[in-house]
């Protein structure tokens, strides 16, 4: 399946990107689609046109439309946990029906987007009251996909703000449970327990904190309290009423989860109507996923880019680098979502991953990353493949230089990786400063550029909330497509189950009351040291 890519992949060793420019005069715009605003331009690449069509023979071959259509109808494509993989319905305002064994879930998912809208509404007008008064505060207790997209969300869509202020609480170190409760009033403030499965150590531990604190001055903690789960049996044990619990099915991930219930917060700050904007976008994505060619299909493309530059080139990593700073916490967002769905070894049957599995994702927004750690993007000695993210507009329009500014960053940035400057070009400018003979050399050395850097550019009018949904679902789809291809089952978890176990059994060795017979001899060590000084 994967010799042509393969070949074509050897026979793009060499190639320099830039002189794919200089032999095709039309490569930014063949090397480039657009849905809806959203323009993907992988033309800063070393995908020439025949690499393309061995990538999208691969897709076929893959079988990535009979999966994707596996995904959409409800089959249970999570096989290792027998479950339907549907966060598409979530965001399904059409209301057409998806089946899941023979039933159609989107009367519920309706009834719970409505529920939400109503409580959302509720809050903000200022019916449902603390017992204090109006809630100025809610704080979302939760971790991984019941924290990350709801923050990530929360900052990127400052601008649509109107709603009240929202806190993040995920880390079990009590002192971010501490440091965000520390200004707020309990009086004021709605506690949302968000946990799929309503059994996580950090969220319950962290939940159990945030009750204890309200209880000090609050008659009736439980009053103020929501929680979202797919857990009934368990937020029931919290005594929370019943219409302050909001559910989600088995078929939704964690990591894909912030469109329905774990999206509350973000409903709350924005209102129904801004968050109904961003699932929208989200649901004109998987529109385009599910009909467009794959040519043009901007989650196929995007997932092509990644295995081209992972697993045919072999380069480790990827970096996500917005220049847009309400887009801060993406690349966190998409670590999880990339690495915690596709950082798998084994395939869907059970034998050895016979390639790499997903990349290592990482970033920071431009132009903060220029300052930090692009020395090494440019000149170290891996290479980086980079995706940039930026929009046409920001929301400042009496900032408007400012944004000038960093667009032109953004843009300067893949070029200087596509380009590079060569040593003559180094020694020139060394020779006008006045530099001669071998110190000219040696500081020209250092000034020199590799170049034929491969970097993609995400590019969008302005960050509004169908925008957002739009990013985030051509980003799900993409670790799918990756997914399929690798052959892998992107939705399950299993990796992270070791050291939670661990974990459980390490903490009586702490506190001393286990010896912790069969430990190596360093985590006895530091269990030991960490007695000694705590
Ligand atoms: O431990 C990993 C994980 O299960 C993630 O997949 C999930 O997003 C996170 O923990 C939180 O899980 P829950 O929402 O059930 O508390």
């Amino acid at each position: 399946m994967w010799d042509d890519v393969m070949r074509a992949g050897a026979a793009a060793e060499d190639r320099s990107i830039i002189d794919l420019f200089a032999t095709d005069a039309d490569r930014a715009s063949g090397f480039a689609a657009e849905f809806d605003g959203l323009l993907l331009d992988y033309s800063k690449t070393s995908i020439d046109a025949a690499a393309r069509e061995a990538l999208l023979a691969l897709a076929d071959k893959a079988k990535v439309a009979e999966r994707r259509e596996a995904m959409f109808s409800g089959e249970k494509i999570n096989e290792t946990e027998g479950r339907a993989v549907l966060h598409t319905a979530l965001r399904n305002l059409s209301g057409s029906p998806v089946m899941v064994e023979g039933k159609d879930v989107m009367p519920g998912v309706l009834d719970t987007l409505a529920r939400m809208e109503a409580f959302a509404a509720d809050l903000r007008d200022g019916g449902f009251t603390g017992q204090g008064g109006a809630i100025t505060d809610v704080v979302n207790i939760g971790i991984g996909g019941s924290d990350l997209g709801p923050v990530m969300g929360y900052i990127a869509l400052s601008p649509y703000r109107d709603g009240p202020r929202c806190h993040y609480i995920a880390n079990v170190d009590g002192a971010h449970v501490a440091d965000v409760l520390a200004p707020l009033d309990p009086e004021t403030t709605l506690i949302i327990v968000a946990s799929k499965t309503f059994t996580t150590i950090e969220t319950m531990t962290n939940a159990r904190a945030a009750w204890a604190w309200m209880a000090e001055k609050v008659k009736t903690p439980g009053e103020q309290f929501a929680a979202l789960s797919s857990n009934p049996g368990e937020t029931t044990k919290w005594g929370i009423a019943p219409e302050r619990v909001f559910g989600f099915e088995d078929w939704v991930g964690g990591r894909y989860s912030m469109w329905g219930p774990i999206g509350l917060s973000l409903m709350l700050a924005i209102g129904p109507d801004d968050f109904r904007a961003f699932l929208q976008g989200a649901a004109d994505m998987d529109a385009h996923f599910r009909s467009a060619p794959f040519e043009r299909n901007l989650p196929v493309l995007l997932a092509l880019v990644g295995i081209w530059h992972n697993q045919v080139q072999g380069h480790a990593t990827r970096a996500v680098l917005p220049y847009e700073q309400r887009l801060r916490r993406l690349p966190a967002y998409l670590q999880q979502l990339e690495m915690e769905s596709n950082g798998k070894s084994v395939a869907m049957d059970g034998s050895a991953l016979d390639m790499q599995s997903g990349p290592i994702v990482w970033g920071e927004p431009g132009t903060n990353g220029q300052h930090a750690f692009y020395q090494l993007i440019h000149q170290g000695t891996r290479v980086v493949p980079c995706e940039f993210l930026v929009g046409a507009q920001g929301h400042e329009p009496e900032l408007a230089h400012q944004h000038e500014l960093l667009v032109a960053n953004c843009l300067a940035q893949s070029e200087a990786l596509l380009r590079g400057r060569s040593l003559d070009e180094a020694r020139a400018i060394m020779a006008a400063k006045g530099l001669t003979g071998d110190e000219l050399d040696r500081q020209a050395r250092h000034r020199v550029f590799p170049g034929n850097r491969p970097s993609i550019t995400i590019a969008y009018p302005l960050l509004t909330p169908g925008t957002l949904g739009r990013i985030v679902a051509l980003y799900e789809h993409r670790v799918f497509v990756e997914g399929v291809i690798l052959g892998i089952n992107s939705y399950d978890q299993w990796g992270v189950e070791l050291g939670k176990e661990l974990a459980l059994a390490l903490e009586p060795v702490l506190k001393g009351e286990d010896p912790g017979k069969g430990k190596d001899g360093s985590t006895l060590a530091l269990a030991g040291w960490m007695r000694a000084h705590g």
